[in-house]
C-alpha cells in the first residue's frame, strides 16, 4: 500500500469486534513504534499492553475503549526526553511514537483511536503501577473495528501552506 494511500485509509474507530489481535501484528506495531525518533534518539516512551479485561475497563472512560481487546497505553518520561525555550519533547516523542504504531495497525487492517484527552491520568497510574514522575500521554484501544467511518474533512492546503510568509 502506497503510504498516502495508508495515512487516507487510517481513521479513528470507536466500535471494536472482540476477536484478539494475533501476536504477530501485535508486536509489529510495537516494533513500528520502537522505530520511531526522538529526542536526541533518548527513546523517553514505555507502551504497556493492557489486555486484562478488568484493567481496561479501569483506564477507558469510554465503554467502546475498553471492548477493543486490547489498550497500549502512552508513557513517557519527561526527563529522559530534552526541553527547549519552554517546550517539553516528551509530548513530541510519544506523539510520533504512537502516530507510527497507529499507521502500522491500519496497514495490518487493526483500528485505533487516540485518546488524549478522555482519560484520568491518575486512575490509569494506579491501575497499572506507573512510578511517579512518568506521565501517560494518550491511549489507543487496538483490535478489529466493527465499523468503517465515513470522510472526515480537513482544511484545504491553501489554508494551512504558505510559502516564504506567513
Ligand atoms: C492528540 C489527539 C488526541 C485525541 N484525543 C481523543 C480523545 O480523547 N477521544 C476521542 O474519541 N478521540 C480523540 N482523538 C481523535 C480525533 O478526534 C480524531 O483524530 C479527529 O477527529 C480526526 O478523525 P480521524 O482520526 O478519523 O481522521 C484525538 C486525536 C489526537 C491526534
Amino acid at each position: 500500500m502506497e503510504f498516502l494511500e495508508l495515512v487516507r485509509k487510517r481513521r479513528s474507530i470507536r466500535r471494536y469486534k472482540s476477536d484478539p489481535v494475533p501476536q504477530k501484528k501485535l508486536e509489529y506495531v510495537l516494533e513500528a513504534a520502537r522505530l520511531a525518533p526522538s529526542w536526541g534518539n533518548r527513546q523517553c516512551w514505555r507502551f504497556i499492553v493492557v489486555t486484562d479485561p478488568a484493567k481496561r475497563k479501569a483506564i477507558a472512560t469510554r465503554e467502546w475503549a475498553a471492548e477493543a481487546p486490547v489498550i497500549i497505553v502512552g508513557c513517557a518520561h519527561p526527563e529522559l526526553s530534552g526541553s527547549r525555550f519552554n517546550q517539553q519533547y516528551y509530548m513530541l516523542d510519544m506523539g510520533i511514537a504512537m502516530e507510527h504504531l497507529i499507521l502500522a495497525a491500519a496497514e495490518q487492517g487493526l483500528g485505533t483511536c487516540w485518546i488524549g484527552g478522555q482519560f484520568d491520568e491518575e486512575a490509569v497510574k494506579q491501575a497499572l503501577g506507573i512510578p511517579e514522575g512518568v506521565r501517560v500521554v494518550a491511549l489507543t484501544p487496538l483490535g478489529y473495528p466493527a465499523e468503517t467511518p465515513g470522510p472526515k474533512g480537513r482544511k484545504d492546503l491553501r489554508e494551512i501552506v504558505s510559502y516564504d510568509k506567513w
